[in-house]
């Protein structure tokens, strides 16, 4: 009975640590892919991203001759191709899109998640 009992114990223990471990391993998994979502703007979080991958084809010079016209360097420009649909349609390369960025790859996902939430707080100019 003592036997029993022992084994008992130290199965529970074991239980119990293998979940606690479980626990640890979804908690690391969440940081490591956190994605800073709060103070989203246009000047510290939106330029820096459309200067990194788009600008190169898409700056208010480049635009004529490597861009299709489109032109992506200031705000009034930015948020035409946000409200239009097509600034989130071509980096989540959404289905009747051209992809962007153009002979790149994709944007990382949390690059994409800012532009989203930019638009969605209403493609300020702050
Ligand atoms: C290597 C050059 C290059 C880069 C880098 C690039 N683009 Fe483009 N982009 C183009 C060209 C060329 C077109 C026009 C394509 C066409 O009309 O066939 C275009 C078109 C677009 C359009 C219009 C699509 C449409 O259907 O009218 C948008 C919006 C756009 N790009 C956004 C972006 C964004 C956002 C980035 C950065 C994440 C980016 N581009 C990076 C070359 C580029």
């Amino acid at each position: 009975m003592r036997q029993t009992l022992k084994t008992l114990l130290i199965l529970i223990v074991v239980f119990i640590t293998g979940c606690y471990y479980d626990n640890e391993e979804k908690l690391y998994s969440e940081v490591s892919t956190n994605c800073d979502l709060s103070n989203v703007t246009f000047v510290l979080t939106v330029t820096p991203i459309l200067q990194a991958s788009c600008l190169s084809c898409h700056s208010n010079s480049k635009a004529g001759s490597s861009g299709g016209g489109v032109k992506l360097q200031n705000y009034a420009d930015v948020q035409v191709q946000a409200k239009n649909g097509k600034l989130m349609g071509v980096v989540k390369h959404a289905s009747g899109f051209q992809e962007m960025p153009q002979g790149g790859g994709k944007l990382p996902d949390c690059e994409i998640s800012k532009l989203q939430k930019w638009i969605d707080s209403g493609t300020l100019n702050n």
